[in-house]
């Protein structure tokens, strides 16, 4: 009913706007915004991130040990710790990626000093001394205060090994696995909300195919028993960007979907293919209008494989879980190129807004998204430097969004001007809009044109609201980007650049931005 109240306001609205162009043939940017029917939550989730044993992500950039310099909480970094309590972090995906299908969790218990090292294939050769294991893990998320995602290790894993993790992290019967834990130091379970049966099983994760998977992840999650009152929400491992076909396997046979919760997809976008990833900071126009480009694969992916599931599942039972997502660029010169340390540009914030924007568009079926990944590893929010940490771009945008977790979203239209670049051409804005639960509307929006300011009318229908306040994020240039000595050259900045009259909202988007509006009554 909503929706047909919403598709005849904006024909209204859309031939009111074709009148006025009669007389005006500048071009339209319109954001027809229904605030009075709200649509399905946003989860939370949406706005997840991940931690991977890679480089300096887990070891230098969030774990330093007890007995660092580095000022720190059971051997957290506290700098890093409280700017993430900031962006209101709800899941943190953990140990990996690539390295999940290699780790052995028993050899990440136990005292420090006794735990068997590890050598971290998939990333760079190094060894490891296993000091982050599953305890520390666990106290990051309660530190955090967020919930855990658990990736297990499918490829090079046994059945038991992964039923036993689950035993010792959340059951408080009597048992081995829990007397285990209970002489590590921890008596009561932990609560586990997220686990995944393995990553990216059809390449890292043990180059199986999709009939094979669909077959090995019914037997392992057959013993991921739910344990004293904890429900895991099981996630199977799902394609890599356009590979609706492993959705297909996965989705069509009812006794596979009955084995997992959610089932996740990766995509990284990429200025050239995996060939050609270009520098993160040294870029042209191109490669801006090309990674934009590749950012917007992301909404027909997500069409492509909700199509498939809605097939099988109309009642939306089986979540999307975007579990990988972001920028992938060639490393920093003098970097490991096995650690993916990247630097991370305004251009990266317009990515981490067009995909925000994306998934809270897809509020009904996409139910978690992890951004890849947390600390000085690919598109970061955060990156460090022996004792000095900076915010990435991405972070404050991550921080600007954090009004849509469990908002309801708003339906909205949106018709804008094309961004052309030689041939080709993306749409110049990105959008999104939600209502919280105090009534105050949040619209986030990305101008991804670097030439042009455009003006965007947003009629706001079925409610009234007085006060209107505002953020944005740019820089003078594309490239611009935080440093340890100028970690301030990009951050938020109070927005005045809006009009509000007879409930129609002009806002003037500078380009190349990143604003986020709120409304209230
Ligand atoms: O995030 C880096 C890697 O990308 C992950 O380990 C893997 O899952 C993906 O291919």
């Amino acid at each position: 009913m909503w929706k047909s109240f919403f598709l005849s306001s904006v024909a209204l609205l859309g031939s009111l706007v074709a009148s006025s162009q009669n007389e005006n043939p500048a071009p339209v940017n319109q954001l027809v915004i229904v605030a009075n029917h709200a649509g399905p939550v946003i989860s939370k989730d949406i706005y997840g991130h991940f931690s991977e044993h890679l480089g300096t992500c887990i070891y230098g950039g969030l774990w330093v040990g007890t007995n660092s310099k580095i000022p720190n909480t059971y051997g957290i970094r506290n700098d890093v710790l409280f700017a993430l309590r900031e962006i209101k972090v709800p899941n943190l995906r953990w140990p990996g990626g690539c390295f999940a299908d290699t780790y052995h969790w028993q050899n990440g218990t136990g005292p420090q000093e006794k735990r068997a090292s590890i050598i971290n294939t998939h990333w760079g050769g190094v060894t490891e001394d296993n000091s982050f294991g599953t305890h520390e893990f666990m106290k990051l998320t309660e530190l955090l205060d967020c919930d855990a995602y658990i990736n297990g290790n499918v490829g090079s894993g046994t059945v038991r090994e992964m039923a036993e993790w689950v035993e010792y992290l959340t059951s408080d019967a009597e048992s081995p696995m829990t007397r285990l834990r209970k002489e590590n130091g921890r008596e009561e379970p932990w609560k586990v909300k997220y686990f995944a049966i393995g990553n990216e099983n059809w390449g890292c994760g043990g180059n199986m195919t999709a009939d094979f998977y669909s077959g090995v992840m019914r037997q392992y999650s057959t013993y991921l028993n739910n344990y004293s009152g904890n429900s895991l929400y099981r996630v199977a491992c799902g394609p890599y960007d356009y590979n609706y076909a492993w959705t297909e396997t996965l989705m069509k046979d009812p006794d596979n979907r009955s084995r997992f919760q959610g089932l996740s997809i990766h995509y990284y976008s990429l200025v050239d293919g995996w060939n050609n990833k270009g520098s993160a900071t040294e870029f042209g126009e191109r490669e801006w209008f090309q990674t934009m480009n590749s950012n917007l694969q992301m909404d027909q992916i997500i069409r492509g494989h909700k199509a498939i599931m809605d097939r099988y599942d109309p009642q939306k039972t089986k979540g999307l879980v975007v579990d990988e997502w972001g920028n992938w660029f060639n490393v920093e010169p003098g970097t490991n190129p096995g650690f993916l340390y990247q630097q991370n540009t305004l251009r990266d914030a317009i990515t981490a807004a067009i995909h925000l924007n994306i998934f809270n568009k897809h509020a009904d079926r996409v139910q978690v998204a992890n951004l890849a990944q947390m600390v000085n590893v690919l598109q970061s929010v955060i990156l460090t430097k022996d004792d000095k940490m900076v915010l990435t771009p991405t972070y404050h945008v991550f921080r600007m969004f954090r009004v849509h977790q469990e908002a309801k979203s708003l339906n909205i239209d949106l018709q804008c001007e094309d961004y052309v670049y030689g041939e080709k051409k993306i749409p110049s804005l990105s959008a999104s809009a939600s209502v919280d639960n105090e009534g105050r509307v949040h619209i986030s929006l990305a101008n991804l044109n670097p030439n042009k300011e455009i003006t965007l009318t947003c009629p706001v229908i079925g409610e009234t609201y007085k006060t209107v306040t505002g953020e944005i994020l740019t820089a003078g240039a594309m490239a611009a980007f935080n440093t340890f000595e100028k970690p301030e050259a990009v951050k938020p900045v109070s927005f005045k650049g809006y009009k509000m009259k007879d409930g129609i909202l002009t806002v003037s988007l500078p380009s190349k931005s990143v604003v986020v509006l709120e409304l209230k009554k």
